[in-house]
């Protein structure tokens, strides 16, 4: 197992495609900052992520690296409590990936559902590459490689944790046996007689393989059962069944981030292919512009006209930032035509330059000094790496690579 550390570690990453928004900060970043508080936080740039997905624009994802990364710090990450760096300073996540490839099932990556939503879903981009197939897998390299326990992750990639887990199990299966395990192993298959041996292997094989948990159940049951099979010979075939030999690589668990509550201008979910945004970074008259530009109740036409907050986008924002009071306020003022939609939109118009304040007044002084960002990231990488090549190193002598 990698690291002395008896916290748990959290790793997550993130694609650089973009300037960061209200959405991210909500959803990600503020969750960030809590956990960097309580664990041993690994955060990187997934740069060879976004080009699973923009090798054809790859010019956004350079101009964005440094960008969020200014973001990030910005939002509160704090390189003290956490080690941020960039994917691709830390090359061992390719390796690690490239070893994992050889031992993974094709229908493992095939039935990960991203895999046909995102090409559904980004129509425009050619997503039939060989890349795009083995980011899950990738993204198990990226975990695996810093024993990470926990991951942080929306609704969405909580399967690439579980494949992320069934990658680990088979690893530890194949790899991770003491001389002679197997053998020993194939010894007590036999012991069982002809007919059990073979319901066992084939139990093996659908849980192995298909990852088919209910296999495992009838397993136990099925070894249970035998009377001519020793104590030993029993624990060997348990630990065989679910490759619990030397723990090489840890199974992590999904931390799963509630949805992200925060609506876009027009009521939507806030994010860059709807086009309503406020960034991190975007300039009060731009916020304020934005905030009085936005679509409220349609039936409220004129000021007398009494609106219903529950079909305003307006509204949703109150829900993030108002207290009970205001919200009571606003929704009496609303629904009588005692205030008008600008009113309204003034508190939210308040509460998010509020919000901003802070983080754009850090992010000037990121941006004045670049070279402080720099050494930021560089120092995460090499603490980032040094946990990594331990990682590699171990791997690499579990699979008899370790020739000298
Ligand atoms: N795939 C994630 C995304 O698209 C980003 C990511 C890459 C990640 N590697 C990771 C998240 C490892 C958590 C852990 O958002
Ligand atoms: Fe929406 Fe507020 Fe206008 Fe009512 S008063 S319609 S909640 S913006």
């Amino acid at each position: 197992m990698v690291g002395m550390n008896p916290t748990s570690r959290v790793l997550s990453g993130m694609r650089p495609t973009g300037q960061l928004h209200l959405g991210h900060y909500h959803g990600v970043l503020k969750n960030w900052v809590r956990l960097q508080q309580e664990f041993d936080c690994f955060f990187f740039v997934a740069d060879w992520h976004a080009l699973t997905t923009h090798y054809e624009d790859s010019h956004i994802i350079a101009d964005s690296v440094w960008e969020m990364v200014v973001d990030w710090l910005a939002a509160g990450v704090n390189p003290g409590s956490a080690q941020l760096f960039i994917q691709s300073h830390v090359p061992e996540h390719a390796e690690l990936h490239l070893l994992l490839s050889m031992v993974t099932p094709l229908g493992w990556l095939e039935r990960v559902p991203s895999y046909k939503d995102q090409q559904e879903k980004l129509r425009e981009r050619d997503l039939a590459t060989y890349g795009f197939l083995g980011y899950p897998l990738l993204q198990s390299a990226d975990i695996l490689i810093y024993g990470a326990d926990k991951v942080p992750v929306g609704e969405d990639q909580v399967a690439h944790v579980e494949l992320t887990r069934e990658v680990a199990r088979r690893f530890n299966h194949l790899f991770g046996r003491e001389p002679g395990f197997e053998e020993a192993a194939e010894a007590a298959i036999k012991k069982m007689g002809k007919k059990n041996a073979r319901l066992y292997r084939d139990l093996l094989k659908r849980y192995q393989e298909q990852g088919d948990h209910e296999a495992i159940g009838v397993a136990h049951a099925l070894l249970a059962e035998q009377q001519n099979l020793a104590i030993t010979d029993r624990e060997r075939l348990l630990g065989y069944l679910e490759g619990s030999g030397r723990m090489i690589l840890t199974e992590p668990e999904a931390l799963l981030t509630p949805a992200s509550k925060m609506p876009g201008l027009d009521g939507q979910k806030m994010s860059k292919s709807y086009n309503n945004t406020i960034s991190l970074r975007e300039a009060p008259d731009d916020v304020r512009d934005k905030l009085r530009t936005m679509p409220t109740d349609p039936a409220r036409v004129r000021r007398t006209d009494p609106g219903n907050p529950d079909v305003c986008p307006v509204w949703q924002l109150h829900e993030v930032y108002s207290d009970d009071t205001v919200k009571q306020g606003v929704r009496e003022g609303c629904t009588s035509a005692s205030i008008g939609c600008i009113d309204c939109k003034q508190h939210i118009i308040e509460a998010v330059l509020q919000e901003l304040g802070p983080i754009q007044e850090r992010a000037r002084e990121f941006e004045q000094d670049p070279r402080r960002v720099r050494a930021i990231i560089h120092e995460g990488s090499d603490a980032a790496r040094d946990v990594a090549r331990d990682t590699l190193e171990e791997v690499r002598q579990a699979m008899g690579l370790a020739y000298t």
